[in-house]
């Protein structure tokens, strides 16, 4: 298993190229599963999700050729992929696969939405706490279809075809939007979501599913109004940058000090965390390029967080800041209001001498002077990336294990940050 080694101490100054979103590549293409036609999607990140998912898709007949690179192109660009679903060949989602993503159960709602069956493991992904999939379950049964649990998989019925409804969904959840409006892409008539969750990724499959021929009003509203068509069309899309990836290094350069442009990153995307950050002592502001994120000397200013759904400060990003606070002149408290389990990176980032005290939600960050370099591991991926965040700040050298984790989200980060000074390298198992 490959294991990265950081020693810490050095500022981040330069360019860092923001990658296609991994949050919005998912679900984008899984919307490949609701057209005979070609979806070409272009920026697509290469990821370890973006692979698995892969595989799961061409087990359903998803055809993909990925366009070469070009002399002179660069892996961070992202790469084209073109989609054809000409035919679905098989409407089961296997336990081996989806077990090891959960954005893989997403593929249900347009199953369905095709052929009118699907049978679809319960999933697992990052164990960030229990995720259930009841909000998944009663908006995809509100368009019409029959659910049931039997042996861990959801085996949904729809033989007259979805129809359009009225959801109102009770809690905020990125995952059911998805599920549930790239079915009502093909439902008969229209489907009213209530309280969607807003993230920008949501817009993005809703702008991508208007190029494929549907109507969608309230784009970036937490209410989607959408005319559902009988068959969709292709289409062209660019995935749109990843705002956890600008985030992060957002704070990994507030960590260590310097000077980098975040480019082809959309401040828009991240107006809540910027602030955060800001609060921090960090500088923030928007170039032609991007995003331009410095701090030169002076202490990190603890500050008080909570997670919250888009708008909000995001869970995403909840570790990093947690890394960045641990260094900080003064106490800072953080709620975690969306996972119930999401901190199992504090026991990690005490092994490095920051001092964190946890009390249900809420984590007590109290500053400290120095983190010291040393072993630990990898649990899930955005607590994985608050590792490399506090191993660039610690004293000596950090070796983070278990760095699949890593790899599932985040496309070149040893490259991305060493070219911008930090002395951070993979070493290879073999
Ligand atoms: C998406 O997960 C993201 N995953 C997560 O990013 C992100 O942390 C999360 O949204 C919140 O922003 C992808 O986009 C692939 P939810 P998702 O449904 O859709 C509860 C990463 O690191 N809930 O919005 O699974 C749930 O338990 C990943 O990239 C129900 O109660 O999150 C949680 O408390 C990790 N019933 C809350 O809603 C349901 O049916 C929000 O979860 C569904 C969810």
């Amino acid at each position: 298993m490959d294991r990265i080694q950081i020693t810490g101490g050095k500022p981040l100054n330069g360019t860092i190229p923001i990658s296609g979103a991994k949050n919005a590549a998912l679900p984008l293409l899984i919307a490949s599963l609701l057209t005979a036609d070609r979806l070409t999607l272009k920026n697509v990140p290469n990821l370890a999700d973006v692979n698995l998912l892969v595989r799961i898709l061409r087990n359903h007949g998803v055809d993909l050729a990925v366009d070469g690179k070009r002399t002179g192109t660069t892996m961070h660009l992202g790469e084209t992929f073109h989609l054809t679903a000409r035919d679905i060949v098989d409407t089961t989602a296997p336990y081996e696969m989806v077990s090891r993503m959960r954005a893989s159960f997403w593929v249900l709602g347009p199953l369905i939405a095709r052929m009118r069956q699907a049978k679809v493991s319960l999933p697992g992904g990052c164990a960030i706490g229990t995720r259930p999939v009841d909000l998944h379950l009663s908006g995809l049964k509100a368009l019409g279809a029959e659910i049931d649990i039997e042996a861990g998989y959801v085996v949904a019925k729809a033989p007259k075809g979805l129809h359009g409804a009225h959801i109102d969904f009770p809690k905020v959840s990125v995952g059911a939007t998805h599920n549930v409006l790239l079915a009502a892409a093909l439902a008969k008539g229209e489907t009213l979501i209530e309280n969607a969750a807003r993230e920008p990724e949501i817009g993005d499959v809703a702008e991508c599913l208007v190029k494929m021929g549907v109507k969608i009003e309230g784009i970036g509203t937490s209410t989607l109004r959408i005319q559902g068509r009988d068959r969709l069309e292709g289409a062209v899309h660019t995935v749109l940058p990843d705002r956890i990836e600008t985030g992060t290094f957002a704070m990994a350069v507030a960590a260590t000090g310097g000077d980098v442009v975040l480019e082809g990153a959309k401040s828009a995307h991240l107006t809540n965390a910027l602030a955060v950050l800001t609060q921090t002592g960090t500088s923030v502001e928007e170039t032609a390029h991007g995003i331009r994120v410095h701090r030169n000397g002076g202490a990190i200013q603890p500050i008080s967080v909570e997670t919250e759904p888009f708008p909000g400060f995001p869970t995403d990003l909840q570790a990093q800041l947690m890394a960045l606070l641990t260094r900080a002149g003064g106490t800072s408290v953080i709620r975690e209001t969306i996972f119930e389990n999401r901190f199992m990176h504090v026991q990690e980032l005490a092994r490095l001498g920051a001092d964190i005290h946890l009390h249900g939600d809420t984590a007590t960050v109290t500053g400290v002077k120095v983190l010291t370099g040393a072993p630990v591991m990898a649990t899930d991926l955005r607590a994985s990336v608050s590792l490399v965040i506090a191993g660039l700040m610690a004293e000596g050298t950090t070796t983070i294990n278990r760095v699949y984790h890593l790899d599932r989200g985040f496309e070149q980060l040893e490259q991305k940050l060493s070219r911008c000074g930090a002395d951070i390298e993979r070493i290879s198992s073999g």
